[in-house]
């Protein structure tokens, strides 16, 4: 099993460069299947949930390829429409593939993506809104069977779901006639998805605002790409430089993706810059704890830092409350944090977080990939030695994060533990 080996108590400087964000990839892989000629993706991570996804893009006849830290893909002779079951099982993103794999192929077949550590993740938003495109879907045992011509329509989501909100733009771009999404999500990754249709010939207008247009039918062409740069890998960094009283410049990060973030932090008592070419943050002398943190939909706080930040809230003046509005059991780092001397209690979507002076190095479980990240943060800060189990949860969303913390200077290794 993997671990990391923290001795806590060095502040966070320096300057880091930020990759492309894992969640921006994932759906450009997808809608690579829509594209006639070679799609290269500039700056990814290198991530097992990449790696899945480029399997399925492989099976299903796509030829893949990492250059560096570049990726190509060329959909020119895929011709499989079932998903391998295995990799579409195990890997929610896979639910990507569908709006593309419809309007590619005309049909297609897919495993029911499986639960989640964070809570039930329906995907009946993608499905009622493809099946509003003229597809018909039969779900059976574990499986999902979708074919039809898709055909543009008026979409109006219910939640503004991130997922729904990419697999219906990656849809509506190859169907025919004009679609309109009401109430869509707006995060930065939609921006970007949209971005990349656009920049290889699609049309599609208002991406990042609440209606989105899709023009459907319009052949797609090759293009060279550089993905958004993950806030959330970002805004770990950051919170750790303010955990630990450092100062840590994250280049290529947009102030304005993390504005709910940096508000936040901002309010603890740390100083921001938002530079030209990224974001700064400098930890105060003592954090402040803050009113009320409430995770929703962009562009209010993201769930992606809901984790992080609690772990600062715990080493914060004063108390704080929580509230997880987007996933219904997101807090199970709580536990975890209170066995290195944190005071949280829980009651269902909120969390009380009240501010101790220390927290205590102990061995602690990363129950999902953020939690996993806020655990690490809190051993930084920690007095003495942390062991954080179950890494391979974090390396689903960070890059080598050791590295990461190592080059600001942090005291931090893998290690394997034999149980
Ligand atoms: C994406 C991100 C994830 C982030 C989340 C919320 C990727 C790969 N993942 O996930 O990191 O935490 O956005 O910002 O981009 N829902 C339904 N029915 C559906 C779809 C979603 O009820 O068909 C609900 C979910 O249960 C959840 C909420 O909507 O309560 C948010 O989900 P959604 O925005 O779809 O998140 P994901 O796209 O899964």
């Amino acid at each position: 099993m993997t671990a990391f080996r923290i001795l806590g108590g060095r502040p966070l400087n320096g300057e880091i460069g930020i990759k492309g964000a894992k969640n921006a990839v994932l759906p450009l892989l997808a809608a690579a299947l829509l594209v006639s000629g070679e799609v290269l993706l500039r700056d990814c991570p290198r991530l097992n949930d990449i790696d899945h996804m480029l399997e399925i893009l492989a099976a299903i006849g796509c030829q893949v390829r990492w250059e560096g830290q570049n990726i190509a893909i060329d959909a020119g002779n895929a011709a499989e429409h079932r998903m391998p079951e295995e990799l579409s099982k195990r890997m929610r993103s896979s639910i990507f593939m569908l709006g593309p794999a419809l309007a590619r192929f005309g049909k297609a077949r897919f495993s029911y993506p499986g639960g989640c550590e964070i809570g039930l993740r329906p995907i009946d938003l993608h499905l009622s809104s493809l099946r509003a495109m003229g597809a018909q879907i039969i779900e059976e045992r574990g499986h999902i069977y979708c074919s039809g011509k898709l055909i543009g329509a008026k979409i109006h989501l219910d939640y503004p779901s991130v997922g729904a909100t990419e697999n219906i733009m990656m849809a509506a771009v190859g169907a025919q006639g004009d679609t309109v999404i009401y109430n869509a999500a707006r995060e930065p990754e939609i921006e970007d998805l949209a971005a990349f249709l656009n920049a290889c010939g699609a049309e599609i207008k208002g991406a990042g605002q609440s209606s989105i247009e899709i023009r459907g039918g319009t052949p797609l062409k090759a293009c060279e790409y550089v993905p958004l740069r993950d806030r959330i890998v970002a805004g770990t960094l950051l919170v750790g430089a303010a955990m630990t009283g450092g100062e840590v410049f994250a280049k290529g990060a947009r102030a304005k993706d993390m504005q709910a973030v940096l508000q936040k932090l901002s309010e603890m008592g740390c100083t921001i810059g938002m530079e030209e070419g990224g974001v700064r943050v400098r930890g105060p002398k003592a954090l402040k704890a803050v009113r009320r943190v409430e995770t929703n939909p962009h562009p209010s706080f993201p769930t992606d830092m809901q984790a992080q930040i609690m772990s600062a809230l715990c080493v914060a003046r004063g108390s704080s409350v929580v509230v997880e509005n987007v996933f219904e059991s997101r807090f199970g780092h709580a536990a975890e944090l209170c066995r290195m001397g944190a005071d949280i209690q829980i009651d269902g979507k909120i969390a009380v977080v009240r501010g101790v002076k220390r927290l205590y190095g102990a061995k602690v479980v990363s129950r999902d990939l953020r939690g996993g990240a806020a655990l690490t943060l809190a051993g930084l800060r920690a007095v003495g030695e942390t062991i954080v189990t179950e890494v391979e949860l974090i390396d689903r969303g960070y890059e080598r994060m050791e590295e990461m913390l190592r080059c600001l200077g942090a005291g931090i290794e893998r290690i394997e533990t034999e149980e």
